[in-house]
């Protein structure tokens, strides 16, 4: 039997598990509204702390790092969810007649920088504790260490964040230029679809 895009609405889980389309879930058809809003939100997020990581580099300044460790720990909660979300729903149907390889690719770098956004963060937080740097807040507070200090630890643990976020950058331009291409050269609904237009297969 021909499979239909509507079909796909009913079978959002890609575990195969028949499920009722719901606005929380995204489906064959459209990302839920919950995905577009968390995926901006996050994407505000990663931006402005890359934004003040950048500045830092050339004007230190201890309460922009306060608060953008602040976002970070905003973040954290979030990215769980998020990476939870994508990985147990049904990615909606590429649009126009793309190249498979891309599919491949654009969805694999998205689950990756969905993945990133969960281990980065851990990654990070045990570096600071093992290197005894203190994960300080806005007005005072601090995030508990994860660890006890250990000078070898952190060596290691900061490597590891230093891959690992050039990985995630390299794949954040990735997403980027895929979108921009997307939206300016093959002209088609991909970035509105994650704008929240109503987007016919
Ligand atoms: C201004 C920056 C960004 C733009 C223009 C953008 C654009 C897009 C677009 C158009 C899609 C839909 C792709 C499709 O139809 O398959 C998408 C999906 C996605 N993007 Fe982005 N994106 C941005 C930033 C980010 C950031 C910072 C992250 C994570 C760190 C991210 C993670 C994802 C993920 C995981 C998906 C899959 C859907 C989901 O689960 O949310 N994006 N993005």
């Amino acid at each position: 039997m021909q499979q239909t895009a509507a079909s796909h609405v009913q079978r959002s889980s890609p575990d195969g598990n028949r499920k009722p389309a719901t606005a929380l879930r995204d489906n064959g058809l459209r990302f839920s509204p919950v995905t577009i809003a968390l995926h901006w939100l996050v994407a505000a997020l990663v931006l402005s702390i890359i934004a003040i990581e950048l500045i830092g580099l050339v004007r230190p300044d201890a309460d922009l790092a306060r608060f953008a460790n602040l976002l970070g720990a905003l973040l954290f909660p979030v990215s769980v969810y998020r990476f939870w979300a994508r990985v147990t729903s049904y990615h909606p149907l590429p649009l126009g007649t793309p190249n498979p390889v891309e599919v491949i690719v654009s969805r694999s770098v998205a689950v990756g920088l969905a993945l990133a956004m969960v281990l980065l963060p851990i990654a990070a937080w045990l570096w600071k504790s093992a290197a005894n740097i203190p994960l300080e807040l806005p007005g005072g507070y601090v995030i508990p260490a994860l660890i006890a200090p250990d000078r070898a630890a952190a060596g290691v643990l900061r490597v590891l964040f230093d891959v690992g976020s050039s990985a995630f950058l390299l794949g954040l331009a990735l997403h980027l230029f895929g979108a921009l291409k997307n939206h300016f050269v093959l002209k088609n609904d991909v970035l509105k679809r994650m704008l929240g237009k109503h987007v016919e297969l």
